[in-house]
């Protein structure tokens, strides 16, 4: 059985735990309170093999709703390979959102450079200097309550 892990291919044998596997190949998933299922840091959005994996219990019921384990949310210390043959693949947490951060899960399309100039608003640096400007102002109106019991 191979299981991708943040694309680094590992291999695991059925009855394997996904956070062993994991830390075995030294690829990143969290594991703060030590795989015993509480603290959530192990959390992995499984996108293809699913099938090949242990059915939620009720501890993983309780830190996953239904609507995160239809998306592939699973907890990596409560999971267990069942499967002898096929691919998993998963994303820790933490991989997912480095790349929703740096554009890596977003669809190629999107990612072609736009000119400025539809990018921006002509008038864009002027709205966002008034705003500014206007949110400067009442700030340095603004009485505080230090300055209010000073003058007191
Ligand atoms: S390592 Fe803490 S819940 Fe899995």
């Amino acid at each position: 059985m191979i299981i991708y892990i943040n694309d680094k291919a590992c291999e695991a044998q059925k009855g394997d735990i996904l956070l062993e596997v994991a830390r075995r190949n030294k690829c990143h998933i969290g594991y703060i309170c030590g795989g015993n299922g509480i603290c959530q840091s192990c959390f992995v959005t499984v996108s293809e093999g699913m099938e090949h994996l242990s059915k939620p219990g009720s501890d993983e019921k309780a830190f996953i709703s239904d609507r995160l384990f239809e998306a592939g949310g699973r907890l990596a210390c409560r999971t267990r390979v069942t499967g002898e043959k096929g691919t998993i693949r998963l994303l820790s947490r933490t991989e997912n959102l480095k790349r929703i951060v740096l554009g890596l899960n977003v669809p190629a399309s999107s990612l072609t450079p736009r000119p400025l100039d539809t990018m921006f608003s002509k008038n864009s640096r002027k709205e966002q200097a008034a705003s500014l400007k206007e949110y400067g102002t009442e700030e340095s109106t603004r009485e505080r309550p230090s300055q209010k019991s000073a003058a007191e």
